[in-house]
């Protein structure tokens, strides 16, 4: 196919307006069919939920072009779903997990033109996001919503892809218990940015959040879960109930354990734990897996055996067997890969 003209291999996680978006509008009480607009704009009035009371969630996933030429993407049914949790936490409406498998087909379908080239480093980012759109002036849900999904052209999300990076720990909160850090809703993200703008003016990448209670727990950075790798090759990762349920952390989970043979553990990580550990990485939609080198907590430097050069060996298998699975070279589980053509 005909693609567009874009230079894919030096690509950064940026937007990029493509042809085709997807809309349907939540009012009296139903969905509205649905329909693919080349309007990139929202117009909505001046005092829409989404405006004044933050009432909004997203969702990342990502389509691929596969080694024998096919255009998929990977797990989309968990977003859905994860879309539907987020939702009934802002008390906004379902939009079912179907309908948000198809706004995914449709928009991938009529921008077929944007999907990177396999091999190119690249991938098509798809953002699916549901507003209130009604107008409330006092405090409460919004009674009309709006649903969008868009698609856009990205590169890696941190700029050396698979270098190692350097974060922090630190001492703003994400998300409190029983809050909202489980779900994907965007006010999540706003009161972040605080934190990592502070992050990078000191020179930091991301930043490490410790459990809001007690600051003795990793919990996970902005944007993305943490894994492990202990010195005898075991993978841990962060449980918590004020963080995002990642589907790139349960996928590299099952394919460290059924893929790898490795040992897996899903347990509470202490932060005194981690000058242990041989490796650690960043895992998400955007991120996929980044390498971590490099932890500074307060001025004491926490440095990975893995090192600033490289992926660990462990992550790497991790990064180049949940890849390959996306990108066709691997047979996925059953299930996890949607072929859209
Ligand atoms: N944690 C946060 C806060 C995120 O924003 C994301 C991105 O979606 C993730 C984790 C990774 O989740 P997933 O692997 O489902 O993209
Ligand atoms: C993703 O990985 O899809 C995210 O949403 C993380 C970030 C870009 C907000």
């Amino acid at each position: 196919m005909k693609k567009k003209d874009i230079d894919w291999q030096n690509l950064g996680f940026s937007y990029i307006q493509t042809d085709q978006r997807y809309v349907s509008n939540f009012k009296d009480g139903a969905w509205d069919e649905g329909v693919l607009t080349s309007d990139a704009n929202v117009v909505i009035n001046e005092c829409a939920g989404v405006l004044q009371y933050c009432q909004a969630c997203f969702e990342g996933l990502k389509a691929y072009t596969t080694e024998d030429g096919k255009i998929v993407t990977f797990r989309p049914d968990l977003n859905a779903q994860r879309m539907v949790d987020s939702a009934a936490r802002l008390v906004m409406p379902e939009f079912p997990v179907e309908r948000f498998v198809d706004a995914v087909t449709q928009v991938v379908k009529a921008n077929a033109e944007y999907v990177p080239p396999y091999g190119s480093g690249a991938t098509l980012y798809l953002r699916p996001y549901m507003f209130g759109s009604s107008a409330v002036i006092g405090v409460k849900p919004a009674d009309e919503f709006q649903f969008r999904l868009f698609a856009t052209p990205v590169g890696p999300y941190f700029k050396g892809g698979a270098k190692p990076i350097t974060i922090r720990v630190c001492d703003f909160d994400r998300a409190a218990p029983h809050g909202t850090g489980h779900i994907k809703a965007g006010l999540n993200y706003a009161m972040s940015l605080y934190a990592i703008m502070d992050a990078h003016n000191q020179g930091f990448d991301e930043n490490m959040y410790l459990d809001a209670a007690t600051h003795t727990k990793v919990e996970e950075t902005g944007g993305a879960n943490f894994i492990f790798v202990t010195k005898d090759n075991k993978v841990v990762t962060p449980k918590s109930d004020s963080i995002l349920p990642s589907i790139t952390r349960r996928s590299l989970m099952h394919v460290a354990k059924e893929y790898l043979g490795l040992e897996v553990e899903e347990r509470e990580v202490c932060f005194d734990e981690v000058k242990d550990f041989a490796e650690c990485g960043l895992c998400g939609t955007a991120a996929v897996i980044s390498p971590v080198g490099k932890i500074d907590d307060h001025g004491k430097e926490i440095l990975l055996p893995s090192g600033m050069e490289e992926m660990g060996p462990i992550t790497k298998k991790l990064y180049d067997t949940l890849t390959g699975i996306q990108m066709g070279k691997i047979e996925a589980p059953k299930g996890w890969i949607h072929v859209i053509e």
